[in-house]
C-alpha cells in the first residue's frame, strides 16, 4: 500500500531521484517534496529503510543509483567528516556517472569558503569537488535551518546554559529549502550555485532570548 499521496504536477516530468542522506533533517524532507509531486524516491544512508548505503566506504552506491536520473545529496557529518563529505562525494560522483545520473545536486552552506577551516572549510572542498567532475551538477547553498539552531539551543539547555554570541545569524525554515532543491533538481543543471536564506538578518543573542522565552 502507497505511504503517500502522488499527486502528478502537471508540466513536469516525473523521474527517479535518489536522496542520498534521505533520513536526514533536510534529506527526509526532500524526500517527501518530491514525492508529493509524483517522483519516484530512493532514500539512501546507513540506516535508511530502503537503501542502505556507506559513502566512507562506498558500499552499494552501484546498485542503490542504477537507473536513477537524478540526485540529491543531502548527506552530512558531524564527525569523520572528511571522509564522507569530501572522499564520499568522490564516490558518489563516480557511482553517479556509472548509472548515468544527469543532474547531481549537491546542498551546501551559504559563505562556506569565507571560513576556510574545520568544518566549513570541508564544505567548501565538497563544492570544489563537484565543480570539477563530469556529471552534470548544481549546488544549492543555504543558512542554518531555525531547527538545527533550536537542537542546539536545546542541547546548551540540558546543561543549563545558552549560548548568547553577539554574532548575525539569518536562519531560513528547512521546508522553504527542501522546495527549493525539489525545484532545482527537476530543472536542468546550472553548472553553478544557487542560494537560499532566511527573511531576516538578527543575531544568535536575540534568537536565544526569543527561544528561552518560548520553550520556557
Ligand atoms: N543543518 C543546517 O542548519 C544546515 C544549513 C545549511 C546547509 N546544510 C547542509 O544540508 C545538508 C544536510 O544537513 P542536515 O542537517 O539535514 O544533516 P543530518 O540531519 O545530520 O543528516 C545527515 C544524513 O546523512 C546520512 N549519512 C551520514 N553519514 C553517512 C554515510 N557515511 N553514508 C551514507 N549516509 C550518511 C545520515 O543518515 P544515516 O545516519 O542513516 O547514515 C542522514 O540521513 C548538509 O550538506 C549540510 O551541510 C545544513
Amino acid at each position: 500500500m502507497a505511504r503517500y499521496t502522488v499527486i502528478h504536477v502537471k508540466g513536469v516530468r516525473q523521474v527517479k531521484i535518489a536522496v542520498v542522506g534521505g533520513t536526514g533533517m533536510l534529506g527526509r524532507r526532500v524526500s517527501a517534496v518530491l514525492r508529493r509531486r509524483g517522483h519516484e524516491v530512493r532514500v539512501l544512508s546507513r540506516r535508511s529503510l530502503e537503501h542502505q548505503v556507506n559513502l566512507v566506504t562506498g558500499e552499494r552506491l552501484d546498485a542503490a543509483l542504477e537507473g536513477c536520473d537524478a540526485l540529491v545529496d543531502a548527506s552530512n557529518a558531524s564527525t569523520n567528516a572528511k571522509n564522507i563529505l569530501i572522499d564520499g562525494t568522490k564516490r558518489l560522483l563516480a557511482a553517479g556517472k556509472q548509472a548515468g545520473i544527469s543532474h547531481h545536486l549537491c546542498v551546501s552552506i551559504v559563505g562556506c569558503e569565507r571560513i576556510p577551516m574545520g568544518y566549513f572549510g570541508i564544505k567548501a572542498e565538497q563544492e570544489h569537488v563537484v565543480e570539477q567532475n563530469d556529471v552534470p551538477w548544481t549546488i544549492v547553498r543555504a543558512t542554518q535551518f531555525h531547527d538545527y539552531i533550536a537542537a542546539m539551543f536545546e542541547q546548551a539547555a540540558r546543561w543549563k546554559v545558552l549560548p548568547l554570541l553577539k554574532i548575525p545569524i539569518q536562519t531560513v525554515a528547512v521546508d522553504e529549502v527542501a522546495h527549493t532543491i525539489a525545484d532545482t533538481v527537476e530543472a536542468k543543471p546550472r553548472h553553478g550555485r544557487l542560494e537560499i536564506a532566511g527573511p531576516e538578518i538578527t543575531d544568535a543573542r536575540m534568537v536565544a532570548r526569543t527561544w528561552r522565552s518560548v520553550s520556557g
